[in-house]
């Protein structure tokens, strides 16, 4: 059997044994695919609705892989394998579960602090994830060690003549790291410090962030609206 990065997509989808989470609307199929002792995870747009994948999909790929590329190497980011076709991502599969799924009480200040090293190693690299809030983007590998997944939202940092870029990769940096106090708050909120809390209750207040999240939401609403099946 050739290695995984050798298959097309039809060939990958044949081998899939879990699915992460199943394609549709403006949401890509994720599966755990196995071949031998090789694993892998296949992020494949090509099952989001028909006008999205047009439009979408392979922007949304593409974006995600460049990001990928510019992290290769960097630890805590699992490698991009490959492209596969316009649609699809091959990715390095993280063995473990994503912090979603951890209960309460169940992340340690060990966890915490390689978590502000991890986020700090994605902003010296010069990519913003700007979707940590999401639990799920999370993933604890088997040894401990926190993993940052999914960065189709990232934003990177400018170039240094671009002050109004450069101002909003520092919001999104800042936005990253209130995301490792958010965790903090619910799984471990004893570990909070006064700077922590500080950050959570500016957070609150941002207009800047509001703002984000009401155009965020409003774009994908309409682009959904537009792009998807009404069900
Ligand atoms: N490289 C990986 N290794 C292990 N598991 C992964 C990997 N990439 C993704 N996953 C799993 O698949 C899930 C969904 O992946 P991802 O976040 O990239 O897709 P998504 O479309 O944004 O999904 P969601 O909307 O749930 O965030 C993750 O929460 C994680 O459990
Ligand atoms: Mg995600």
């Amino acid at each position: 059997m050739p290695a995984l990065e050798n298959l097309g997509l039809e060939d990958l989808r044949t081998l899939a044994v879990k699915t992460f989470r199943q394609g549709g609307g403006s949401r890509p199929d994720v599966l755990l695919v196995r071949s031998g002792n090789e694993a892998a995870v296949l992020k494949d747009y090509g099952r989001a609705d028909p006008w999205f994948r047009r439009l979408v999909g392979p922007l949304s790929a593409r974006r995600e892989a460049r990001a990928l590329e510019q992290l290769r190497g960097v630890r805590g980011v699992p490698r991009l394998l490959c492209r596969v076709g316009s649609d699809a991502l091959l990715l390095e599969y993280v063995p473990g579960a994503s912090a979603r799924e951890v209960p309460p009480g169940g992340l340690t200040p060990q966890f915490f602090e390689r978590f502000y090293r991890l986020v700090e190693r994605l902003h010296e690299a010069g990519v913003a994830h700007c979707d940590l809030r999401s639990t799920g983007n999370i993933l604890i590998g088997a040894d401990g060690e926190p993993h940052a997944v999914d960065f189709a939202a990232h934003f990177r940092r400018g170039r240094s003549w671009n002050p109004v870029s450069r101002w909003m990769y520092a919001k999104f940096c800042e936005a990253d790291r209130v995301a490792v106090a958010r965790l903090k708050k619910t799984h471990a909120p004893e570990l909070l410090n006064e700077a922590e809390m500080q950050a959570l209750a500016r957070d609150r207040k941002t207009w800047l962030e509001r703002g984000a999240r009401l155009i965020g939401k409003s774009v994908r609403n309409l682009s959904r609206w537009l792009l998807t099946k009404k069900a």
